[in-house]
């Protein structure tokens, strides 16, 4: 596919302990553009909004509690076939069954400390673009 961006989140425990600047560096090192970039402390409801897909799944509440509970930094990257190729370089969503050399594998944690988000539709990841940024802040 042609050019096209993901939606991606630094998670609350990854800032935290000050792990986005390695995890941005080998994000662009394998080749994703930059295009917007901004930190921000989602409130518990800006949260529920945000992960409206999953509402009524058993882990809902407790994801959106993580996900308001410190600074996250969200992220428009752009690259060919964005979607997919990211959702590889970052790997399972459990890190434990995530793939040697995925960014969950090195930097997560747990099912949900499991460092990045990333988008799973070119649909979703423009919803998620348009939730974090207005068109004044991607270049
Ligand atoms: P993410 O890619 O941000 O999308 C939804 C998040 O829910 C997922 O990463 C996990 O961090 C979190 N989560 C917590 N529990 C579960 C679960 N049982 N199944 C899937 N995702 C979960």
């Amino acid at each position: 596919m042609a050019n096209n961006i993901t939606l991606t989140i630094i998670k609350p425990y990854a800032v935290h302990e000050g792990l986005a600047g390695e995890i941005f560096d080998r994000i662009t090192k394998t080749g994703y553009k930059i295009i917007a970039l901004k930190q921000v402390h989602l409130t518990k409801k800006q949260a529920e909004i945000f992960y409206s897909v999953h509402k009524g799944k058993d882990f809902y509440d407790a994801l959106t509690d993580y996900m308001s509970s410190g600074p996250i930094i969200a992220s428009i990257l752009e690259k060919n076939n964005a979607v997919e190729d990211y959702r590889k370089f970052i790997g399972s969503t459990d890190p434990v069954k995530a793939k040697n050399g995925t960014l969950r594998k090195i930097y997560g944690f747990s099912l949900s400390k499991n460092a990045v988000h990333g988008s799973d539709s070119d649909k979703n990841a423009e919803i998620e673009a348009n939730f974090f940024f207005s068109g004044l802040e991607r270049y």
